[in-house]
């Protein structure tokens, strides 16, 4: 049994160079949250005939083949053939645009991995949760993380690696909901398209070493307007990048927009918070611990917004006991 929180990438993650094992064209880097989380409970068991996996109490066809095909490399590694009876469960709304799947390949590898007892290292769950979804290599570790674009070709070196604790710089996030319905087109697909139509996919690949650099020295240096502005420049370069594919990727719906306007409106007013969003239509304002309530407050007037959930920096992946599970 295992938990994992879910990540938002400060520098964004677009693009692979390995469809088949999720290589990445950039690096990326990530805080981990805290207050949202996927727990998972894994029991390989050599009489079953195929996975039994539920998912927040029901079963979907394709998710389960996504979780076989993430069992399978586990399999591999531990030279076995065994079905497994896969239990998980989110306490946030999957595929919305907060990376569920981040958090429950992390969760997953990391509970495999026990119930096999394979002792794999953090870097190596790392590889096996990156495989599963791209996003998820970075949600073995806590705090702020970099996850490498690696430079192998089997992706052994593109793996992630912890930066800075959560609590060396504990800033706090609030996410507005502007919608619950799972998205339009998934961030793979959305990935294959941008690459394959976008005219500034070079471009994206070209600057993201400088925006890589620029963020770690922001937060070792604990900076908190250099990693605003170089955070809101990369996740809306990355949506530039989305909207010029063909058809083009519009992932914001109208309060999304209005989300990050108040978000500049309020650091316009010396309010410490910036927004990034990913591949939906949820606003993410991290701020500075002082200024959570007052953003809170502002995202909750938006027309459209249907909720805020506020969290803080959170621990990577890590095993669970029953008592804890079932709590
Ligand atoms: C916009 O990790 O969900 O959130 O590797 O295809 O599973 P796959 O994609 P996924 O993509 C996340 C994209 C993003 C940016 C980011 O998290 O860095």
């Amino acid at each position: 049994m295992a938990q994992a929180q879910p990540n938002i990438a400060l520098i964004k993650y677009w693009g692979k160079r390995d469809a088949a094992l999720n290589l990445p064209v950039v690096g990326s880097i990530s805080i981990t949250l805290d207050a949202l989380w996927t727990r998972t409970r894994v029991a390989f068991e050599p009489g079953l005939e195929q996975d039994r996996v539920s998912l927040n109490g029901r079963s979907d066809a394709a998710e389960a083949k996504r979780v076989s095909a993430c069992l399978d490399l586990l399999r591999q590694r531990a030279g076995v053939n065994w079905r497994a009876a896969v239990d998980s469960r989110n306490n946030f709304p999957t595929a919305a645009g907060l990376a569920s799947s981040a958090s429950g390949f992390a969760a997953l590898i990391h509970a495999g991995d026990s119930a096999l007892r394979l002792n794999l290292s953090d870097a190596e769950k790392s590889v096996l949760a990156r495989r599963c979804s791209g996003s998820a290599a970075r949600s073995v570790f806590g705090g702020y993380v970099e996850w490498a674009h690696g430079k192998l070709a089997d992706g052994t070196d593109s793996v992630a690696s912890p930066l800075l604790e959560a609590d060396a710089w504990p800033l706090r996030v609030a996410v507005a909901i502007t919608s619950t319905a799972a998205k339009e087109v998934g961030s793979s697909e959305g990935m294959r398209r941008t690459a394959q139509t976008s005219p500034f996919q070079s471009a994206w690949i070209e600057t993201q070493e400088a925006d890589l650099a620029t963020a770690r020295a922001a937060i070792l240096a604990r900076d908190f307007a250099a990693l605003a502005a170089i955070s809101e420049y990369s996740c809306l370069k990355m949506h530039a990048l989305a909207l010029a594919a063909q058809p083009g990727l519009l992932y914001w719906n109208g309060a999304s927009v209005e989300c990050m306007r108040r978000v500049r409106a309020l650091r316009g007013q010396g309010v410490p918070v910036f927004f990034t969003v990913d591949a939906g239509p949820q606003v993410k304002a991290i701020c500075e611990p002082q200024a959570v309530e007052q953003v809170k407050a502002a995202l909750r007037d938006i027309p459209g917004v249907l909720d805020v959930v506020e969290t803080g920096l959170g621990a990577g992946a890590r095993n669970l006991t029953e008592a804890e599970y079932t709590a």
